[in-house]
């Protein structure tokens, strides 16, 4: 049986790659007027990196990530998430010292989970991401969040909702934390052994649990809202005015907590309430991360950021029906009929590709219509048709395809002739 792709994996074919190139190129964009600068990190990284940074007691580290030991008998981990190795290069090269802060920064690239793959939901996935580290500042909490809002306002979203919560400073989330437990223990027994587990260590991943997300004492469990000490409150507002003021709409969700464990202060996510998107409706998440630069080793440095698959943008954009106007259409097809014809035509495909133009001929001896047809599936804006009759003048018929016009030109002159009708 011939070797099928793995699980949760998938092929970008020509005709669907163009729109993923669309988007990248207007995330691209968007990040230059920004002022967000790429960053490429490896693929995999030490285990240690995701188990400190992500954090021991989420999903992502206990059952999704694809470890395994290289050659040399040390764990690496093929990266689940953009953030920790960012904040990791970001300590390693200090950039903490940059001249320029603070330090913004994106990355477009593969992640890996192994999770059940669905709908929105695979093992190796594309996320878009920003990171803006060295800022404490609410206002870059609000452009890190305007940034991700306006790519996919560019893109055509229209049914989109904010959700933002605060997760408040270290003292508000201890507060927090005892209230959980307090709240939790007499019935732990009824939740599922992850969350038993996790009542000591992180009490506040049980509000994330998928098993138990029913169970009735989720509902009425502690908001971390009513335990944000007046700084962290404080703080909160004032993102929450930034956003006001740039005519951003929001919902404020006490029970948003996050997958990871990184997160202090702003957390937020972008769910699509488009009619008919499944089950699945996050399609952007992110918050800041004040302790982890420190955790991994570099000063204490405050950091906020986002990460987007595109495979769920993409999702978002059918259900809405958005076509990206992306251009699939050539500029010359050269009809060459005999041999010197196709040698000919070989030259003349030379002449307008280093111009800058796209031009394709025929490579499978086909008959005049069957060629005009290639060119007519590959949109091509003129048609240069070179037979004998042509060789023998020393021209070529150029026909537009639009008009159906056609003119003779000389095979001498071509190119300049090309250019001149082209404008
Ligand atoms: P996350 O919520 O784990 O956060 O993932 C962010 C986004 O990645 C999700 O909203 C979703 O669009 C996409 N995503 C996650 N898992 C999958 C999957 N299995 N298949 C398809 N898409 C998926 C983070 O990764 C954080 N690093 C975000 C961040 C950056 N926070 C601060 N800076």
């Amino acid at each position: 049986m011939a070797i099928q792709i793995p699980r949760g994996t998938q092929d970008i074919l020509p005709g669907e790659v163009e729109k993923w190139q669309f988007i990248e190129a207007a995330a691209r964009d968007l990040c230059k007027k920004y002022q967000y600068k790429e960053i490429r990190t490896p693929i995999f990284e030490h285990t240690e990196l995701f188990q400190k940074g992500v954090g021991d007691t989420t999903d992502i580290v206990q059952k999704e990530m694809y470890s395994f030991d290289d050659r040399g008998g040390r764990s690496l981990t093929l990266r689940p998430e953009g953030t920790a190795s960012v904040v990791r290069s970001y300590t390693e090269n200090k950039m903490f010292g940059n001249p320029s802060q603070p330090v913004k920064l994106f990355y477009n690239g593969p992640m890996f989970r192994y999770e059940r793959p669905q709908a929105g939901r695979f093992r190796q996935f594309v996320q878009f991401g920003v990171e803006a580290l060295g800022s404490q500042d609410p206002a870059i909490d609000a452009e890190v969040i305007s940034l991700a809002m306006e790519l996919y306002s560019r893109l055509g979203l229209k049914h989109l909702k904010l959700v933002i919560n605060s997760l408040g400073d270290k003292d508000s989330r201890i507060a927090h934390r005892n209230a959980l437990i307090n709240h939790f223990k007499p019935s732990i027994g009824e939740f599922c052994s992850d969350c038993q587990n996790r009542l000591e260590k992180n009490p506040l991943r049980i509000l994330d649990c998928k098993k138990d997300r029913d169970h009735e004492l989720m509902k009425s469990a502690p908001s971390i809202l009513d335990y944000l000490n007046s700084e962290s409150k404080e703080y909160f507002d004032q993102v929450l005015v930034y956003l006001q003021e740039l005519g951003i709409e929001y919902e404020v969700d006490p029970t948003l907590v996050r997958g990871l464990d990184y997160y202090n202060h702003t957390a937020f996510e972008i769910m699509s309430n488009a009619e008919g998107f499944g089950a699945i409706t996050t399609l952007c998440g992110g918050g800041r991360y004040n302790g982890l630069v420190q955790e991994m080793g570099g000063p204490e440095t405050p950091g906020i950021g986002f990460a987007l698959s595109i495979e769920r943008l993409l999702a978002a954009l059918t259900v809405e029906g958005i076509t990206l106007p992306f251009e699939d259409e050539i500029d010359c097809y050269i009809v060459a009929l005999g041999n010197e014809a196709k040698h000919k035509a070989m030259i003349m495909l030379q002449q307008l590709r280093k111009e800058g133009f796209s031009a394709e001929k025929d490579y499978l001896d086909r008959k005049m219509k069957a060629q005009f047809k290639a060119a007519d599936r590959m949109k091509s804006k003129y048609v240069a048709i070179l037979g004998e009759d042509e060789l023998e003048k020393g021209i070529t018929n150029l026909k537009n395809m639009e008009t159906g016009e056609q003119v003779e030109i000389s095979l001498v002159d071509f190119i300049n002739e090309f250019k001149r009708i082209c404008k």
